[in-house]
C-alpha cells in the first residue's frame, strides 16, 4: 500500500511486530519499529526519500563503508505526551550536526527537508511505536554510509541515508562507575572526535572492554596529548560538581558538541546554578574526591539523558562519590525531561511538535 505524507512516499508494511513488544520492559535499542526512512545519493545528488518497511539492505562486498568506514550517525528521541502529541527535542541541531559530521568524512551534505520531512513522515507512520510511559521514548537513529563500491581509498560516489527507530528504555541500569583513561585516546587534535563518525565508537570498544573487565561501565577520555584533562565519556559529555559549581570542559575538535550538554548549561544558568565551562584537570577531580568537595559527577547525552556517576577509577585507585540529597543531576534531569515530554513550559523553544 502506498501513500504520500509531507511529499514523502510511504510504502507500508503488510504486517506489524508491535504486538510482540513489551512496552513496560524496554531495553535500549533492541527492537525496531515497522518502518524506516531510506534515501539514496547517486548521480551526484540525494534522491527523494521514502518510508519503507524495516528490512535488510544488500550491499556489494566492495562497498566503501566496509573498507574505509565512511559513516556518520545521529541520536534523537521522540516523546508522546498524555494527549498523544508527539515531540522532538532540538531536531534541527541534529540535522545540522549530521552535516557537520558528513563534511568531515567527505560525505555529501543532506538537504534539510529530506531529513526533517522524512523523519516526520516516518514518525507519523510509526506513531504507535512511540512509548508514553515514564522513562521510555522512541530512540531515533539517522545514519549515512558509503554504499558505493571500489577498493580505491577515496570517497564513494553513492551513499545511503537511513533513519530507523527503536522504542527504548534507559541506556544504563543504575549508577555508573567510570575509568579515567591514562593510555588510550578517543580522538586527537585535527581528527574526527567532534564528528559522530562510526569509527569513533569502534576505536573505543577495546579500551572500554578492558575497563568493563575491571568493573567499570564507561571510559572517561582524557586529552590525547597529556592525559591530564577530562574530555568526555564514550557515549556522553561529562559534568562534575565541585562544592556548588557545575563544571564541564569546553568543546573542541576532539569532543562531540552534545545537544544535551549545551541544554544543561543553559538550564543550569537559568536556575542560578553556578556553571563553569573550562578545562578540567584529572588532578583537580581526584583532589576534590579526596577532600570531599566533589559532590557529583554525571554524564549527559540523548541516550544517557543525565546519568549519575557513583565513582571513578584512576591510576589503580577507586574513588567513591558520596551520595547527597537534592542533586543537580536529579533536578536538571527532571527539568529537561519535563520539557522534552511536554510536562512543563519550554521557555527556550527547544520542543518541536511533529
Ligand atoms: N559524546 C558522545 C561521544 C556521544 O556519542 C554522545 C551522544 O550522542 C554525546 C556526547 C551526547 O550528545 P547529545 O547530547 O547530542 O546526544
Ligand atoms: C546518543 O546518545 O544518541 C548516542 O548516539 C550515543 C550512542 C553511543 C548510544
Amino acid at each position: 500500500m502506498s501513500a504520500i505524507i509531507n511529499d514523502i512516499e510511504i510504502i507500508k508494511s503488510e504486517t506489524t511486530k508491535i504486538n510482540d513488544v513489551d512496552f513496560n520492559n524496554l531495553k535500549f535499542g533492541h527492537v525496531f519499529s515497522d518502518h524506516m526512512l531510506e534515501c539514496d545519493y547517486k548521480d551526484g545528488k540525494w534522491q527523494a526519500p521514502k518510508v519503507v518497511p524495516y528490512q535488510g539492505i544488500t550491499l556489494d562486498p566492495s562497498a566503501k563503508i566496509f573498507h574505509y568506514g565512511q559513516s556518520v550517525f545521529e541520536g534523537m528521541k521522540a516523546y508522546k505526551d498524555a494527549h498523544e502529541k508527539v515531540w522532538l527535542f532540538r531536531p534541527l541541531d541534529n540535522f545540522k550536526r549530521i552535516n557537520i559530521s558528513s563534511k568531515r568524512l567527505a560525505i555529501p551534505e543532506l538537504p534539510e527537508n529530506y531529513f526533517m520531512d522524512g523523519l516526520k513522515a516516518l514518525l507519523e507512520v510509526d506513531k504507535d511505536w512511540i512509548p508514553s510511559n515514564e522513562g521510555s521514548s522512541l530512540y531515533i537513529r539517522p545514519f549515512i554510509f558509503a554504499s558505493g563500491n571500489g577498493f580505491h581509498a577515496s570517497p564513494a560516489d553513492e551513499y545511503k541515508f537511513i533513519i530507523c527507530t527503536a522504542p527504548s528504555g534507559s541506556y544504563f541500569s543504575g549508577d555508573v562507575k567510570v575509568l579515567i583513561e591514562e593510555k588510550y585516546s578517543r580522538s586527537a587534535n585535527g581528527g574526527v572526535g567532534f564528528a559522530k563518525a562510526g569509527g569513533n565508537y569502534a576505536g573505543q570498544f577495546y579500551p572500554t572492554q578492558l575497563a568493563i573487565e575491571k568493573g567499570y561501565q564507561q571510559v572517561i577520555w582524557t586529552d590525547d596529548n597529556t592525559h591530564e584533562y577530562i574530555e568526555e565519556a564514550g557515549a556522553m559529555n561529562i559534568f562534575v560538581r565541585i562544592n556548588d559549581t557545575l563544571i564541564t570542559g569546553p568543546t573542541s575538535d576532539r569532543i562531540l558538541d552534545g545537544i544535551t550538554r549545551k541544554s544543561i548549561i543553559e538550564l543550569a544558568e537559568s536556575e542560578n546554578i553556578p556553571v563553569e565551562v573550562r578545562k578540567l584537570t584529572v588532578a583537580e577531580v581526584v583532589e576534590a574526591a579526596k577532600n570531599g568537595s566533589l559532590k557529583e559527577m554525571f554524564g549527559a547525552g540523548t541516550a544517557a539523558v543525565i546519568s549519575p556517576i557513583s565513582g571513578f577509577g584512576y591510576k589503580g585507585e577507586d574513588y567513591e562519590i558520596e551520595k547527597i540529597d537534592n542533586t543537580y543531576a536529579s533536578f536538571l534531569k527532571k527539568r529537561i525531561t519535563d520539557i522534552q515530554t511536554n510536562k512543563a513550559e519550554d521557555p527556550f523553544g527547544w520542543r518541536y511538535e511533529v
